[in-house]
């Protein structure tokens, strides 16, 4: 069986937490898709050239315990902005996709360039506050010594420099189902998102 779940969203607006719940829940495979942006971004740090980094990406390259530093989102924010880093990445997160026994991605551009024939699609958002003070309490727990005021400030800067970009720009597809988590705790959010699948699948099967 084929069935793809696409779940999009500005920075930490929860979409990896609800595309676990999903992927677990009805037995999918799950691919957070920032990992390989991230991995772009860490390798260019280290001074491989953008293109070069993605053309080469290894599985190692994604399970490096580095990842998830400020400093690798805001690399990550400028490589996705470049045109020769999101083709080189396409096809495998296509393939992922469609790989048998259903797939959830989570991204930014999954129902509107990787999937739009996607099954569900949802958009995640919350306020900026609200995902800045969860990923400042995310990073501290973590043990980064970070300000919460400069986390918001960062958050702010990734939004826009990934929305404005002109390649597959953060924006929900016409046909997502908008749920906003400023509000929601996590475990309703996550319950929201997997009736909305439960809907779907049931009406496929
Ligand atoms: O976890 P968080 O939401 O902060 O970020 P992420 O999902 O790990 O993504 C890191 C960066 O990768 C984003 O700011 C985007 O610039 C880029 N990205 C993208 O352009 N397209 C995707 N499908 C996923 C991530």
């Amino acid at each position: 069986m084929q069935f793809t779940v696409a779940i999009d969203g500005p920075a930490a607006a929860g979409k990896g937490t609800i595309a676990r719940a999903v992927a677990q829940r009805f037995g999918f495979a799950h691919l957070d898709t920032g990992l390989l942006y991230r991995a772009v971004g860490r390798r260019v740090l280290d001074g491989t050239p953008a293109d070069i980094a993605a053309a080469t990406l290894k599985h190692r390259d994604i399970t490096r315990e580095d990842l998830r530093t400020p400093e690798v989102s805001d690399a990550a924010s400028q490589v996705a902005a470049l045109p020769e880093v999101r083709s080189a990445l396409v096809l495998f997160q296509q393939e992922f996709a469609k790989r048998d026994g259903g797939a959830v991605l989570d991204g930014r551009d999954i129902g509107t360039v990787i999937c739009p024939e996607a099954e569900v699609k949802l958009f995640v958002t919350a306020s900026a506050e609200v995902r800045a003070h969860r990923r400042w309490l995310e990073l501290t727990k973590a043990g980064h010594d970070v300000e919460e005021a400069q986390v918001l400030e960062d958050v702010k800067e990734r939004d826009e420099r990934d929305s404005t970009r002109k390649d597959a720009p953060l924006r929900p597809a016409d046909d997502a189902t908008l749920l906003d988590t400023s509000d929601l705790p996590v475990e309703e959010a996550t319950d929201a998102a997997i009736q909305s699948v439960a809907r779907i699948l049931g009406e496929k099967t």
